[in-house]
């Protein structure tokens, strides 16, 4: 009966294959109405007013601006500076201004067409790097959301020293179905949301300040992948739907369109990191210095968080004894970024492992040796004096080694490519990831989830999301194998606020390692209920059925109980950052055309710590996808934005990210370190796999063309550029 480790049926998976799941886009209810958003077009901006096209006929379109808020103008999430509808001022291009809901999304999208803003411009800042001393001031008085100083030393004065600064690009998450929300009035008064979502929790909190009131529920639909990106921006789209519900009296949905939504929606955080260490000249280090520069956009969104996770990376998975770590995390008027699976990590670890590519190669060190040199293990300190356990960086790094001695698959090569002058390169990269939220944000947050018992079949109650990664699989197996019964006895509820409590937010690879643990312990409380109940010492779940009396729903719930081995000391950043981290080692193998700058992925091996795989084909999913991610990231994907900020390329023909054909051949080796207070040993894993990949491809561009690329992203356009410069090695 234990189903731990087996790869069963997914839950989703026949739905999704068939077409017969229902997306939000798939909800029709009786008189719905298509909404959409008017967004202003300056980057700052006083609005003079919001003036209606005469000539338009508005007879059949309810128009919703900030006065028709009935609560508070705020999207509540961690500061309360953003608007659900710009009132007065806007602080960067495509805010909301104004709504419109039409019978038809064609209509709405017309009506939208003719709101006519006018605006008085104000002064634009737009660059990070002038933030903090512009006399422009977006956030406070100095444009800063967030500081953070993580002093545990500085330099001996004694080694060998290496500076440099690396930067990091604007990315899009690219869910395959775009951001959508549908809000239906009920006849007794109350609202129900139901739409593309991570947090069904954190819609509600927000939309319970826009209506002053709680007489709605937040459902999640199917959701066509989120990673990160529907981590905080759907409740917004919630607030707007709702807004429009409310004053039209229909059901109104919200579908953005592809170019609304890579033109609106956050993206990952850019990063300025400078990095100056010192080792010995046999390359063990002494100190690591970094200074970062974060561009939070226009709000403050989930910035300080982001901030806080790259501090935390930015020593990567490396031993140093002394570490000065300073983050700033600005306002600038753009789009707010907010959250990208990584939050953070990967814009650190692109710098890190750069950096200690830098080192090698200055030194004249392997760079494998100069990570063998310095990778942590147990009994280790991190950059805030935790002591390290669970560790397998070795471990990773030897697999990884081990699977990228086989030969490269012989491939037809695609027309016009792996002619004989393309280079080839091979590239290491390491990573680890802090598993759920940092610090005491768990003991904080108090996840909850239930388990009831129907007849003789079982049902799980979470407000944890599946976006696709494969939790309404794998709560079931959790349960089952706990409990020893069949995983198809085993079902989850709606995730709806009216029926799951509040798990926590899908997000920081917590679910499976945290809600999982909650999870597994209502299976144990189950039990023991059980036991008393039918007053049998058994812990065999069917003589325990067998002999109760009754057919009453048994109801058990759990609250999250902190790791007691767990220390932190939030007021000056030290112990353990994170109950246990996962780990990560990729090589990847391109070729390269020193005429075009063309990358071609060859083949890529991961070898990822997973505490334990419950579910191993799942498992290596996540790690191919976010892999995937990644190496888009590295060399493909880059958005081009116009002088007031705005995303030009807001299309998927110029917003090129990998698809299946661009894949290489993925060696995907899992390793099994369990983390004690996982369940049956698993770790987060859902954002590791973004962390290395992208600097690995660096290290082999640099070893096919000896280029050394520190910036992202390594377009063709820019690695021609770099050869042109001639940044050879
Ligand atoms: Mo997230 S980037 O959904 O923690």
């Amino acid at each position: 009966m234990m189903s731990i480790g087996k790869a069963v049926v997914r839950t989703d998976g026949r739905a999704k294959v068939t077409g017969q799941a229902i997306y939000v886009d798939d909800l029709r209810p009786e008189g719905c109405l298509y909404g959409a958003t008017v967004r202003s077009e300056r980057a700052h901006a006083r609005i003079l007013g919001i003036d209606l096209d005469p000539s338009f006929d508005w007879t059949d379109i309810t128009v919703v601006t900030a006065e028709d808020i009935p609560g508070e103008n705020v999207v509540a999430l961690m500061t309360d500076d953003q608007p659900v509808l710009v009132d007065g001022e806007c602080r960067h291009v495509m805010e909301a201004v104004a709504l419109v809901a039409a019978p038809t999304r064609e209509r709405a999208l017309q009506a939208a067409h003719r709101v006519q803003v006018r605006y008085e411009e104000l002064p634009v800042l737009l660059d990070p790097a002038q933030a903090e001393n512009s006399p422009i001031h977006i956030f406070g008085t100095d444009n800063v959301f967030k500081r953070l100083v993580i002093d545990r030393g500085t330099s001996t004065g004694m080694g060998v020293v290496h500076k440099a600064t690396y930067h990091t690009s604007l990315a899009e998450q690219l869910y395959i179905e775009p951001q959508g929300m549908l809000a239906i009035p009920e006849k007794d008064g109350s609202l129900t949301i139901i739409g593309s979502l991570q947090c069904p929790y954190y819609i509600h909190k927000a939309l319970k300040r826009v209506l002053g009131h709680s007489r709605f529920h937040v459902v999640q639909a199917v959701t066509g992948g989120g990673f990160g990106g529907k981590e905080e921006f759907p409740s917004m789209v919630a607030a707007h739907a709702t807004l429009l519900a409310i004053k039209s009296g229909r059901p109104v949905k919200m579908i953005y369109r592809r170019d609304e939504d890579l033109r609106a929606s956050t993206k990952r955080h850019p990063a300025i990191i400078q990095i100056t260490s010192e080792c010995t000249p046999e390359g063990e280090l002494l100190s690591w210095d970094a200074r970062i520069i974060v561009d939070g956009g226009a709000y403050n969104t989930l910035t300080p968080v982001v901030l806080s996770r790259l501090v935390l990376h930015v020593t990567g998975p490396y031993r140093i004894p002394k570490v000065h770590l300073e983050g700033v995390a600005v306002a600038t008027h753009t789009p707010p970024n907010g959250a990208y699976r990584g939050f953070g990590a990967p814009q650190a670890q692109w710098a890190v492992e750069r950096h200690m590519d830098r080192i090698a190669r200055e030194l004249g060190i392997d760079p494998l040796e100069l990570r063998r040199k310095n990778l942590l293990k147990d009994g280790d300190l991190t950059a805030t004096g935790g002591v390290l356990h669970d560790t397998a960086a070795f471990l990773v790094l030897e697999e990884a080694l081990e699977a990228a001695r086989a030969p490269l698959l012989q491939r037809a090569p695609p027309p016009g490519a792996g002619i004989a002058h393309w280079k080839r390169g091979r590239g290491l990269a390491l990573a680890f990831h802090g598993c759920g939220f940092t610090g005491n944000g768990e003991s904080w947050l108090k996840g909850k989830a239930a388990l009831e018992l129907v007849g003789s079949d079982l049902r799980i109650l979470t407000g944890s999301t599946d976006i696709g990664q494969g939790t309404d699989t794998i709560f079931p197996q959790i349960v089952a194998s706990e409990l020893g019964i069949p995983v198809e006895r085993v079902s989850m509820a709606p995730h709806d606020t009216a029926q799951v409590p509040d798990s926590g937010p899908t997000v920081a690879s917590r679910t499976t390692m945290v809600v999982g643990s909650v999870v597994q312990s209502c299976a144990k409380k189950l039990r023991l209920a059980l036991q008393a109940e039918t007053g049998l010492a058994s812990n065999n779940f069917a003589e325990l059925l067998a002999a109760r009396n009754s057919d009453a729903v048994l109801k058990v719930e759990h609250v999250y109980e902190p790791d007691a081995s767990i220390r932190w000391n939030d007021a000056d950043y030290s112990g353990d950052a994170y109950p246990t981290y996962g780990w990560s080692a990729n090589i990847v193998d391109l070729e390269v055309d020193p005429d075009t700058g063309e990358i071609r992925y060859l083949r890529l091996v991961t070898a990822t710590d997973v505490g334990r795989a419950i579910h191993p084909v799942l498992v290596s999913g996540q790690i191919e996808g976010g892999a995937l991610q990644a190496l888009g990231w590295a060399n493909l994907e880059e958005v081009v934005r116009d002088q007031h900020g705005c995303m030009r390329n807001d299309r998927l023909t110029n917003y090129i990210i990998p698809t299946s054909l661009d894949a290489p051949e993925m060696v995907t080796r899992l390793i099994e370190v369990p983390y004690a207070a996982g369940p049956f040993g698993a770790k987060g894993v859902g954002e590791l796999p973004l962390d290395a990949p992208a600097a690995a491809a660096a290290a082999a561009l640099e070893q096919a063309l000896g280029l050394v690329l520190d910036d992202l992203p390594m377009t063709p356009e820019r690695v021609l550029l770099a050869m042109e410069r001639g940044h050879a090695a």
